[in-house]
């Protein structure tokens, strides 16, 4: 049997108080669904970790960080450290999304640092990828993801332990995005398959390869069914608990039908 991987990163939005009523009501509101079949998780604002780690625990959620640094600790100064993250109940860290490759800068060198520190650290790495416009107007939007996972991942030798991959199209991506059709995204995760089949033998089929960029409501649901989608991540469309517990009862049976590809 599959098993859905789906989740939200709420970007730099929800306070404390306000991240804390989110959890609270996506936890009751996803209380009858096994979390055999499902890995929920929600990556909120630094700030509001400490007080979301146990209700995350309490409602089957999976907690996460939108980034850290790979040193324990040092002259860091605006940095967060894997030791620190841990502190509060982090089990995910969001390394590389789109919004930190390209506002912010970060390289493939920078990223891989931190996927090995998620794993020194028993962190589960999500490493997110994905080709800009002018990338897939080139027609490369294929060789950009598999750079980003082999530099991403360089010195993973095996899969030393649980991580995920998201595929995220910086086009796709937030309020002026446009969603990738079901089609587009099955023929890059098929790409993404396998790269990590390269790089990891009969391993690199067990990754969850989750797909993002302006999923909502009418689009879940054909790219769940895509046979090498194995989960969404969500950003807009999931920052309603009720809204996103209508989104993950769509997708469950359809996950669930699916074998791994
Ligand atoms: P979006 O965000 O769903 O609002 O486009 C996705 C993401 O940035 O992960």
């Amino acid at each position: 049997m599959s098993k859905l991987f789906i989740g939200t990163n709420t970007k730099m939005y929800k306070t404390i108080a306000q991240t804390k009523i989110f959890l609270q009501r996506l936890g009751e509101q996803t209380a009858d669904l096994s979390r055999d079949e499902m890995e929920l998780f929600v990556i909120p604002s630094y700030t509001a970790l400490e007080s979301a780690g146990p209700i995350c625990r309490n409602g089957g959620i999976r907690l996460g960080a939108q980034n850290m640094n790979w040193e324990d600790e040092g002259q860091f100064t605006g940095e967060i450290s894997p030791v620190m993250l841990k502190e509060t109940g982090v089990e995910i860290a969001e390394l590389g999304h789109s919004e930190r490759r390209h506002v912010l800068g970060e390289t493939d060198a920078e990223i891989n640092r931190k996927v090995l520190a998620a794993f020194k650290h028993g962190l589960t790495p999500l490493l997110c990828i994905g080709e800009t416009k002018e990338q897939k107007e080139l027609g490369i939007a294929d060789e950009i993801l598999r750079i980003q996972l082999k530099a991403g991942l360089n010195g993973v030798a095996q899969v030393p332990a649980p991580f995920y991959v998201a595929y995220e199209p910086v086009w796709a991506i937030g309020v002026n995005g446009e969603p990738a059709t079901e089609g587009y995204a099955q023929e890059k995760h098929a790409v993404i398959r396998e790269t990590l089949v390269n790089l990891f033998g009969e391993r690199g089929r067990s990754v969850p390869v989750l797909y993002g960029g302006s999923v909502n409501p009418e689009n879940a649901k054909p790219l769940i069914r895509m046979p090498h989608v194995n989960g969404l991540f969500i950003g807009r469309s999931a920052w309603d608990a009720d809204r996103f517990n209508g989104i993950i009862r769509e997708v469950l049976p359809i996950a669930l039908s699916k074998t791994m590809a």
